[in-house]
């Protein structure tokens, strides 16, 4: 069986297909990010552009036509609704033409599900981390079968919070990886550091960051508001841990592909004895294989949609997602 999965979410088109849950495509075009930020309405132009190239590219990687796909998947949310739109309706047309099902897939619940089947972890603890999300969950049974959000942030994403910097800080392109280099030989200096229980905040952190270029080099800044708030997902992961006893934890989402946050949460977890999982990165970019992965998994566990009543959702929260798989 072969299933495609279409990612919009964001600055990335991406297709993917599965076979029998291995990925045997992953293709995807990223729209370039300018001084002003993502204009949702320039991407969406973008992947509209880019997305017939992109399901060709995908369906060519894997050696198979359209007529050889047996299910697509497709971000329903949450995320940007113009590149949501995009993504919806390349995968509809496609399903409607050549009579296939089709099925909305939560990107969050994408994230962690292609990490937890490819090292075949059955109860992690989840630290997602991503530039609209960071949220800690594990799966939990009541009232039904879902990822439960132990603790999350009460603003920013912390993705979003270090692309923020960059653009204050004149750092090119604005992306937290660059950050990340910036930072290398940075010195610490104390900021704020905010962590409730479980939950935690960014942007009182971000905003004494900005102020801190008058006074401070970028290398030092940069370096303390990333050991600040990577120091702050490890405080709430390790009391989510040992609250909860999960005895695997999984790193996932576009920021799980800092080389500094790994190192510091498997540091955490270590005198636990407690492994931590991490997929490459390009399954922690945003992608189409993870959505094919999970389309995968619903259409073997019997669940079908009515294209018609199908759509988009901006807001759709991982916890309110049931997994019947
Ligand atoms: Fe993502």
């Amino acid at each position: 069986m072969a299933v495609m999965g279409i990612e919009s979410t964001a600055h990335t088109f991406g297709v993917g297909i599965c076979e029998g849950g291995k990925i045997i495509a992953n293709q995807k075009s990223m729209y370039e990010i300018k001084d002003k930020g993502m204009v949702p309405v320039k991407v969406a132009e973008h992947h509209s552009e880019k997305s017939n190239f992109i399901i060709k590219a995908a369906l060519d990687e894997a050696g198979l036509d359209i007529g050889d796909i047996n299910a697509i998947g497709y971000s329903m949310g949450p995320g940007l609704g113009p590149c949501l739109s995009v993504g919806f309706h390349s995968a509809k047309k496609l399903a409607l033409e050549n009579r296939i099902p089709l099925f909305p897939v939560n990107h969050a619940v994408a994230h962690i599900e292609v990490t937890k089947q490819r090292f075949g972890v059955s109860d992690p603890l989840i630290v997602y981390v991503s530039g609209g999300n960071s949220q800690i969950l594990g799966i939990e049974d009541s009232p039904f079968r879902h990822y439960h959000v132990y603790g999350e942030t009460f603003d920013i994403g912390i993705g979003n919070m270090l692309d923020s910097f960059a653009r204050e800080a004149g750092i090119v392109p604005a992306w937290g990886s660059e950050v990340a280099k910036v930072a290398a030989n940075g010195k610490y200096f104390e900021m704020p550091y905010t962590v409730k229980g479980m939950d935690f905040t960014f942007t009182g952190l971000l905003t004494f960051a900005v102020k801190s270029l008058s006074s401070h080099p970028v290398k030092d800044v940069a370096y303390s508001l990333q050991e600040t708030s990577f120091s702050m997902l490890c405080e709430a992961a390790e009391r989510a841990m040992l609250l909860t006893g999960k005895k695997d934890l999984i790193v996932c989402g576009g920021v799980a592909q800092s080389l500094r946050l790994k190192e510091m949460l498997k540091k955490m977890a270590k005198p636990h004895k407690k492994q931590v999982y991490v997929s490459p990165n390009e399954l922690n970019a945003d992608n189409g294989a993870m959505i094919a992965v999970v389309a995968e998994s619903m259409f073997k566990s019997g669940q079908s949609f009515q294209i018609e009543k199908l759509d988009i959702k901006q807001r759709y929260r991982a916890d309110s997602v049931e997994i019947l798989w």
